[in-house]
C-alpha cells in the first residue's frame, strides 16, 4: 500500500472536509471530538502545523499548534506559564489519528516524525502532548517523550492521557528518527 503523506495548504480546507471529520469521529470518544466549525478553525490557523497522510481519502493527521493557541486542555495556563518561564517556545499536538483499518502500518510515526522536524525547523524548543496511553505515548516515547504527568478519566472518555515533551533541539541527528 502507498501512503503519500503531505502538508496540508489551508486554501484547500474544503477538499478534505469530510475526510477529516471522518477521522474525527472513527478515531476519538464523543468527548473530545472536534466539531465541524471547530477543526476547521484550528486547522486553517496561520501558525497550524498540519500533516496528511492520504491513500484514496484521508486515512491520517496529525496536527499541532503554538501552546498558548489551544487552551482546551486541563491546567493550559500552568502549561504556558511553565514554558513562558523557560523562554522556552513550545508546541503543542492537537491530534495525531489514523483511521482504525489503517493502524499499525507506521502511518503514525511518519505523521509524527514529520510534524517533529516541521517544528524543530521552525524553531520550537518542544513539543507538547497529551498522549493516550496506548499507541500513541508509545510512539512519542519513541521520539524521545519524557512524561511529567498523567491524567485518568481524561474528559470522562475512560482512557489515560499522559503529558509528555519531546525536545526539539540538541538531536544529535540532523533529522530527527525514532529511538530504537
Ligand atoms: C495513535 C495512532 C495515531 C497510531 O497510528 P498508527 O498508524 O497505528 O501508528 P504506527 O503504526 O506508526 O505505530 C504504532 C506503534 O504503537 C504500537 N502499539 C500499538 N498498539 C499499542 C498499545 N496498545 N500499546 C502500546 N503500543 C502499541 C505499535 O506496536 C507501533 O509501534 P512499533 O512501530 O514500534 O511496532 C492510532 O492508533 C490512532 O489513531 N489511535 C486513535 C486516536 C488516538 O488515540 N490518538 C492519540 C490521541 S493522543
Amino acid at each position: 500500500m502507498e501512503i503519500e503523506l503531505f502538508k496540508f495548504e489551508k486554501e484547500r480546507y474544503s477538499r478534505f472536509d469530510k475526510d477529516l471529520m471522518a477521522i474525527e469521529t472513527a478515531c476519538f470518544h464523543p468527548n473530545i471530538q472536534e466539531t465541524t466549525h471547530c477543526k476547521k478553525k484550528l486547522l486553517t490557523l496561520e501558525d497550524a502545523i498540519v500533516f496528511l497522510a492520504r491513500d484514496n481519502k484521508i486515512v491520517g493527521e496529525s496536527y499541532a499548534l503554538p501552546l498558548n493557541r489551544y487552551k482546551k486542555y486541563p491546567d493550559a495556563q500552568k502549561l504556558i506559564y511553565y514554558y513562558e518561564q523557560r523562554n522556552m517556545k513550545a508546541l503543542y499536538h492537537v491530534s495525531l489519528a489514523v483511521l482504525p483499518e489503517y493502524r499499525n502500518k507506521g502511518i503514525g510515526r511518519k505523521l509524527l516524525h514529520s510534524l517533529l522536524n516541521e517544528g524543530r525547523q521552525r524553531g520550537y524548543d518542544v513539543l507538547v502532548a497529551h498522549a493516550r496511553i496506548g499507541a500513541s505515548l508509545a510512539l512519542h516515547v519513541a521520539f524521545g517523550a519524557k512524561v511529567m504527568g498523567s491524567y485518568p478519566n481524561w474528559f470522562k472518555t475512560g482512557d489515560t492521557y499522559c503529558l509528555c515533551e519531546i525536545p526539539l533541539k540538541n538531536s544529535r541527528l540532523g533529522d530527527m528518527r525514532p529511538k530504537g
